[in-house]
C-alpha cells in the first residue's frame, strides 16, 4: 500500500517532531515542509534530504499530497486549515484547533462537508499513561470522582498571540474531556500578565461539573521549576499522574475518607481516614506523537473519526474561550450552555455544534453518574 504523502506547515519548535514522526510511520511519508521563514526551511532540509521545501501554503497545495499537518501559531490555524480542507486534504491541526469557537465550528463543518478527516493533535490522548488513566477511571476503581487537580507550570516559551491558558490548558482540558466524558456546567479563571498586561502568563482555571465534582488547573509560564502533575481523586482511591517521573508516572493510592452511613453520623460529620496500599502500574513505552500520527493515517485509510476529532477540539476551544472571558472579568463565573438543563433534558442549541460530549449524549436522561514531551 502506498504511504500517505503528508505536508507539514510550520517548522519551528514543534513542526520538526511531526516531520520526524511522519517519516518513521510505516503508513505515511513526510513529503514536504512549508515555512514562511527561509532559515527554518533550510534547517529542516539539512536533516531530511528528500523533503520538498516550500515557503507558502499556495505552493504546498500545488503538490500531490494526501494530508497536511499544521504546526504554526494558533492565530493561523484557521486560515491554513480552511484552505487545506477546501483543497480536499485531510488535516491534522496542532492543539488548540483554532483561536475561537466560531473558527473551530467552521472547520468541523468544512471537514464534514468535504468528507475529510479533521484531527487535533491533543498529544496526551495518545500517551499510554493517559490511556491507562482513562481505563482505571472508567473501570470504577477510584469510585465516584470527587475532583481533578492539575498543575502544569514551568519557565515557559512566551507566545505572542495566545495567553498561557491557550498554550498549556489544551492538554489538561483534552485529558479531562477524554477521561471524565462529561460536560462542565461552568468555568471561572483568574490570572494576570507580567511581561504583557494583555497576555496572561499565569492562571488558575476552575471547572465545575456538578455539586460533587470539580476540576482545577494551574497553568503558568513563570515558574522556576517544571511541574506536570494531575490528581484524580475518588471516593475509593486516588490516582496521581506525574509525567516527569520516568519510572512510575502513575500511582494509585488506596487512601481517603469514609463518611458515616447513618444520618446521625453524617450530621456529626464523623469521618474515618483510610490508609492502604500504593501501587504503580506498568506503562508500556512509546512516543505519544508516533501513536497520534499512526492514528491519523488509520483514520484516513479506514474513514474513521479520530479519537481527538474536530468536535473534541471544539469542546476544548469552547472552554478556553469561556475561561478567557472569565479572566477578563477577574474570575467571574461563565455558565456554559452544555445542552443539558437541570432536568437532564437536552438543549437544542447543543445539537450539531459538537458541544455535547458524545458519551454524555448517549446517557439516558435523568440517569445517575456511573462510578465512575509536550510543552
Ligand atoms: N502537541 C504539543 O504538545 C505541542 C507542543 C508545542 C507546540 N504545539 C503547537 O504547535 C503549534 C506551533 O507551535 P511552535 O511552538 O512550534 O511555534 P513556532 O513559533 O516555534 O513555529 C511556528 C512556525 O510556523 C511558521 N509559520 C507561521 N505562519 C506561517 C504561515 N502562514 N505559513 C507558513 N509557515 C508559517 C513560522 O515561521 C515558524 O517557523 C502551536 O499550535 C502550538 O500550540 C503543540
Amino acid at each position: 500500500m502506498n504511504r500517505l504523502k503528508v505536508g507539514v506547515v510550520g517548522a519551528g519548535y514543534w513542526g520538526p517532531n511531526l516531520v520526524r514522526n511522519f517519516s518513521i510511520c510505516p503508513q505515511t511519508e513526510a513529503f514536504a515542509v512549508c515555512d514562511a521563514n527561509p532559515a527554518r526551511l533550510e534547517s529542516i532540509g539539512r536533516s531530511y534530504s528528500g523533503l520538498v521545501l516550500v515557503p507558502s501554503v499556495d505552493e504546498l497545495l500545488a503538490l500531490p499530497l494526501d494530508a497536511v499537518a499544521i504546526a504554526t501559531p494558533v492565530s493561523t490555524h484557521f486560515p491554513i486549515a480552511q484552505r487545506c480542507l477546501e483543497a480536499g486534504l485531510h488535516v491534522l491541526v496542532e492543539k488548540p484547533l483554532a483561536a475561537s469557537v466560531t473558527e473551530a465550528q467552521a472547520l468541523v463543518e468544512l471537514a464534514a462537508r468535504h468528507e475529510r478527516v479533521l484531527m487535533v493533535d491533543h498529544t496526551y490522548l495518545f500517551s499510554n499513561a493517559v490511556r491507562l488513566i482513562e481505563q482505571i477511571v472508567a473501570g470504577g476503581e477510584l469510585g465516584e470522582l470527587y475532583y481533578v487537580d492539575s498543575i502544569r507550570i514551568n519557565l515557559g516559551l512566551f507566545q505572542h498571540d495566545i495567553n498561557v491558558v491557550w498554550d498549556l490548558a489544551p492538554h489538561d482540558l483534552s485529558i479531562v474531556d477524554h477521561v471524565l466524558k462529561r460536560n462542565p456546567r461552568s468555568i471561572s479563571a483568574w490570572g494576570c500578565g507580567h511581561a504583557d498586561d494583555n497576555i496572561e502568563d499565569m492562571a488558575y482555571v476552575n471547572v465545575d461539573y456538578d455539586e460533587r465534582l470539580m476540576a482545577s488547573f494551574h497553568v503558568n509560564w513563570l515558574s522556576p521549576v517544571k511541574v506536570r502533575q494531575m490528581i484524580f481523586a475518588g471516593a475509593r482511591k486516588s490516582l496521581i499522574f506525574n509525567e516527569l517521573n520516568p519510572t512510575e508516572p502513575i500511582k494509585v493510592y488506596d487512601r481517603g475518607i469514609e463518611v458515616g452511613q447513618s444520618l446521625d453520623e453524617r450530621r456529626k460529620l464523623m469521618v474515618n481516614y483510610r490508609s492502604g496500599d500504593v501501587w504503580s502500574p506498568h506503562i508500556e513505552p512509546g512516543e505519544p506523537l508516533q501513536a497520534a500520527v499512526g492514528h491519523f493515517a488509520q483514520c484516513i485509510r479506514e474513514g474513521m473519526a479520530p479519537l481527538s476529532d474536530g468536535n473534541l477540539g471544539l469542546r476544548v476551544v469552547r472552554l478556553m474561550e469561556a475561561a478567557t472571558r472569565s479572566l477578563k472579568a477577574q474570575g467571574g463565573r461563565v455558565v456554559l450552555s452544555n445542552g443539558v438543563n437541570s432536568n437532564g433534558v437536552l438543549d437544542a442549541r447543543a445539537n450539531g455544534s459538537g458541544e455535547l460530549h458524545p458519551d454524555r449524549a448517549r446517557r439516558p436522561s435523568g440517569s445517575k453518574r456511573g462510578l465512575a514531551r509536550v510543552r
